[in-house]
């Protein structure tokens, strides 16, 4: 005979098996309680003033004996990090020593409309020699970056990339706190680029870089201090790779994703596409043994950065994630929301989106005219049209028109056989749902859409023009990409 309990707990086991059997999961049951609110007086007011300069940088990616290679930069180190508190004000004067053309997107970043750092569609592209200034206050707590936002495959390819830390979201300081930056670099062996977009990848999964790396090195190793809780801030800077994250050595909880805070549970594996941060708390072992961050994502797993505990005065103890404040982000009331459908498909190579009307005194179409920002080819579309490509440089019309104010909730579908992270600019949105799997509704700012799922998120719309794309760098460069317009 079957009792009821035997039968709830078998219940139990086969959902839970399900869940863990699907690779895809994005989260699980909370461990933890709901987190606590922040408190009132923790928002800091202090200015940052910062000179950030894009210059070119001979740097050998390939190990100290490698050959040097000349990556792009916004500042003397790689992927330079910036740490503000939550509150403050950041006034960044971007200055630009490269041979083309630059910006700075802040990716995540809740900014006014003219500080997305977007080439034609919210300021003008700065040239060389000239200079922008990006003034605003840092609303979110958590782990952002910042990228240029034309010729993204060559300049992000080469390194143009920084990180932004914004400060004021734990309850319990961390013992430690770490940035590891995950890019795979298309290098060959005498340190020359590989060509950074190919046809063959950029209608696919993307072109493959041709030695990973963290923080720029190619295993990233670093001592902490033993028995303590350790933050690892990953950020996927990757143009390509969708990787799957492991910590191996040491109990690890997911704290936050893409910089929001989220009751944390267990971390097992964590899939990340490109754009994606995921905050992790681990507990370090006791004095001279250590934990690794992996990859489980190919044929071997590969093991990216080792810490090796070190002395301190810290006692061994329960297990426990760091703490962290609820995020304070607009609460989509998505019962309410108005629902919008955008689809991913294919475009099949040909320009089939946009009439090649230039009209010449469009200062548009003329700037158009000779960016980067444009490929001759367009392999996907959003809605069934693509980002305009070389033989169409006009801007074209927003994807839609949305109202200052109001909650929409979009349903994302991917109708291609590849996975797709796709990014909304200017907005925190809420994960809600999805046709093939099942989590707890989460913040985020990008989202993987696996082949045939759907995925509904939902946000309150901010006034501005705010891109919206896929961040597989060839796929946004090749067509899957698009704006909305919020009045
Ligand atoms: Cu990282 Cu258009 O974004
Ligand atoms: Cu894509």
């Amino acid at each position: 005979m079957v009792s009821r309990r035997h039968f709830v707990s078998g219940a139990l086991a086969l959902t839970a098996g399900t869940l863990t059997a699907d690779r895809e999961l994005l989260a699980r049951v909370p461990v933890g309680p709901p987190l606590p609110q922040r408190p009132k007086s923790s928002t800091s007011a202090r200015v940052h003033t910062l000179k950030i300069t894009a210059d070119r940088h001979r740097r050998r990616l390939l190990g100290p004996d490698g050959p040097e290679a000349e990556t792009w930069d916004f500042a003397e180190s790689l992927f330079p990090v910036i740490r503000a508190n939550r509150g403050d004000t950041l006034r960044a004067t971007l200055e630009n020593k490269l041979p083309e053309h630059t910006s700075i997107h802040w990716h995540g970043v809740r900014v006014p409309n003219a500080m997305d750092g977007v080439q034609y569609l919210t300021q003008p592209p700065v040239q060389t020699g000239e200079t922008f200034d990006y003034v605003f206050d840092v609303l979110d707590s958590g782990t952002f970056f910042f990228h240029p936002h034309c010729d993204e495959t060559g300049q992000v390819g080469r390194g143009l990339a920084g990180i932004l830390v914004v400060e004021g979201d734990e309850v319990r300081r961390a013992d430690a706190d770490h940035v590891l930056v995950l890019k795979d670099w298309r290098i060959s062996p005498d340190g020359t680029w590989l060509p950074f977009l190919t046809n063959e990848g950029a209608s696919r999964a993307g072109t493959f870089g041709a030695a990973r790396s963290i923080n720029g090195e190619q295993l990233f190793a670093v001592s902490v201090p033993a028995h303590g809780d350790i933050r690892l801030r990953v950020v996927n800077l990757d143009s390509t790779r969708i990787v799957e994250l492991g910590i191996e050595g040491a109990p690890a909880f997911v704290i936050a994703i893409d910089g929001h805070a989220i009751p944390p549970f267990k971390l097992d594996t964590w899939r990340m596409g490109p754009a994606m941060r995921l905050d992790i708390s681990v507990r370090a072992p006791g004095a001279g043994r250590s934990f690794s961050l992996v990859d489980y994502s190919g044929a071997t797993i590969w093991t990216g950065a080792t810490f090796t505990s070190g002395a301190s005065k810290l006692k061994s103890r329960p297990v426990a994630p760091i703490p962290l404040y609820a995020p304070d982000v607009p609460q989509p009331a998505a019962r309410s929301a108005s629902p919008v459908t955008l689809r991913f498909g294919n475009s099949g190579g040909d320009l089939t989106s946009y009439g090649a009307d230039l009209s010449s005194d469009d200062p548009l179409s003329k700037v158009l005219l000779d960016s980067l920002c444009v490929q001759s080819k367009a392999f996907w579309t959003i809605n069934g049209v693509s980002w305009p490509t070389g033989d169409h440089r006009k801007l074209p019309p927003p994807l839609m028109k949305l109202k200052a104010g109001e909650t929409y909730a979009f349903e994302f579908q991917n109708v291609t056989s590849h996975t797709h992270p796709i990014h909304l600019h200017g907005h925190v949105f809420e994960v809600l749902s999805s046709s093939k799997r099942q989590f707890v509704p989460y913040f985020a700012d990008t989202v993987l859409v696996a082949p045939k799922e759907r995925v509904t998120i939902a946000f309150v719309a901010a006034p501005g023009n705010w891109m919206l794309h896929c961040h597989i760098l060839e796929h946004l460069a090749t067509g899957m990409m698009g704006y909305i317009q919020v009045a």
